[in-house]
């Protein structure tokens, strides 16, 4: 069956080795919505950055030239890499200084929806950002594909509140969602960042671009959410999704939805059927008032200026991806690894600055030292009311167990949701990346800059 689906080798040889691309980050103006004028960065002059592509096997080269005005460096998140490239400020490399340039050169590793991002400062919330698609020859052909970059406009002048943890930002996930029904009723939010507009590919409704499709195509939507704080909910309307890849990484079996559960940071690779003739709004789904805005509209010929059918701000009734869905219930907790760590998730409470695991902030956090081959296992447990996406860079790893429950199927994985109120997590993987000095870290903007930090340390 494998076999019917490889496509002749000889297209892998076609591609030329080397593939070269030149991104330039600097101040962009953002008016995504009328009135509003945001103060941004962007890579090569829009936000999000261009979508690279290269065949798995290629190799990428990329130049890096920096005239944001601040130090920069491009993170290749979800990628296994030489440690030198991975582009960590302070860990792996200094920040590129304004005006200098750094050559990222490296084969990507594995195939999949990865994205590229700032990884000093605030340039990842002003919007140095983009998607890269490595494709996998042995994939299954789509009739039609979408790469779709879900992304909102900060409020920039809530994040120094929010990290503070005295913000005054409101909660807008949609109801019906684990963040609404989580919440204690009396719970004081100071670490919420608010968003003044919504966007999918660097704009906003209706002025975001038509997905025009066939009767009868198989279409692949690659789906990134690059909102530095918020899960998005994302739901078709009038279609049922069927989840092939996490972070890019192919599941173990495929699943069907109505709505994908996207935390920050995750992808995911979704298809549908067109089954009809019609239109149909692709929507991010929250409660905020501009919700609306961030949506697309998926249409058949000839359907583009019909008014299109469209998915209530609510996840009430809809079947949502969760891990536990993908993985299916096993029967015996994961054994632990020669190394296991058990990571406790703590602090944010109102008014702290401190995001914490196992008490301390990096670099004063536990880190994970790893010899060659070994396998990790790490527990997170979340004592905060809000949920972690926990990232690991250099790695793909997978999630064992969720709230309790061990996966029959472990999902492979770079970024993973722990559950908020005493959610757990388990990850396993094994220390066979190039050797170096790997950040594990929440990608919450505000609680990664806040301590929520660790590192995995090879021992060469
Ligand atoms: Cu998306 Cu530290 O990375
Ligand atoms: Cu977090």
């Amino acid at each position: 069956m494998i076999v019917a689906t490889l496509p002749p080798l000889s297209e892998r040889a076609l591609a030329s080795e080397l593939v070269q691309y030149t991104l330039t980050a600097g101040s962009v103006r953002f008016s995504p919505v009328p009135g509003l004028n945001f103060a941004g960065l962007g890579f090569n002059g829009t936000i999000p950055g261009p979508l690279l592509r290269v065949v798995h096997g290629q190799r990428l080269r990329a130049k890096f030239i920096n005239k944001t005005g601040q130090g920069s460096t491009i993170h290749w998140h979800g990628m296994i890499l030489p440690n030198k490239m991975d582009g960590s400020e302070g860990v792996t490399q200094p920040a590129v200084p304004p005006g200098g340039s750094f050559l990222y050169e490296f084969s990507p590793e594995p195939p999949g929806t990865r994205w590229y991002h700032d990884h000093v400062g605030d340039g990842l919330l002003r919007g140095l950002f983009g998607m890269i698609v490595v494709e996998d020859p042995r994939d299954q052909r789509a009739d039609a594909e979408f790469a779709l970059v879900f992304h909102d406009v900060p409020k920039m002048a809530t994040v120094e509140p929010a990290m503070m943890g005295v913000g005054s930002a409101p909660m807008v996930d949609p109801l019906g969602s684990p963040e609404l029904t989580e919440m204690a009723p009396d719970d004081k939010m100071g670490d919420e960042v608010a968003f003044s507009a919504h966007c999918i590919n660097g704009a906003s409704y209706p002025n975001t671009k038509r997905l025009a499709v066939k009767v009868g195509q198989h279409v692949r939507l690659r789906i990134l959410n690059a909102n530095p704080t918020q899960t998005r909910y994302v739901r078709l309307a009038g279609h049922r999704l069927i989840v092939t890849h996490s972070d890019g990484n192919p599941l173990p079996a495929p699943v069907e939805v109505d709505a994908l559960r996207v935390g920050v940071a995750e992808r995911y690779d979704a298809w549908f059927e067109v089954g009809a003739p019609g239109a149909w709004l692709l929507q991010g789904l929250s409660t905020d008032p501009f919700a609306y805005e961030q949506a697309a509209v998926v249409h058949t010929e000839g359907m583009e200026n019909a008014p299109p059918l469209s998915s209530p701000q609510s996840l009430e009734g809809a079947d949502y991806f969760t891990y536990l869905k993908a993985g299916g219930t096993g029967s015996a907790m994961p054994p632990q690894g020669v190394k296991h760590y058990d990571f406790i998730l703590d602090d944010g409470k109102y008014g702290s600055s401190r995001w914490t695991i196992n008490g301390q902030t990096y670099p004063n956090t536990p880190r994970i030292d790893v010899r060659r081959n070994d396998l990790v296992t790490v527990r997170f447990t979340n004592k905060t009311d809000m949920d972690h996406p926990m990232h690991l860079h250099g790695h793909v790893f997978e999630v064992t167990e969720a709230d309790g429950v061990p996966l029959a199927r472990p999902l492979p994985k770079d970024t993973s949701l722990v559950r908020a109120n005493d959610g757990t997590l388990s990850w396993r993987f094994r220390a066979d990346s190039p050797a170096g000095r790997w950040l594990l870290h929440c990608h919450n903007a505000i609680h990664m800059m806040d301590g929520m930090m660790t590192e995995v340390v090879y021992a060469i």
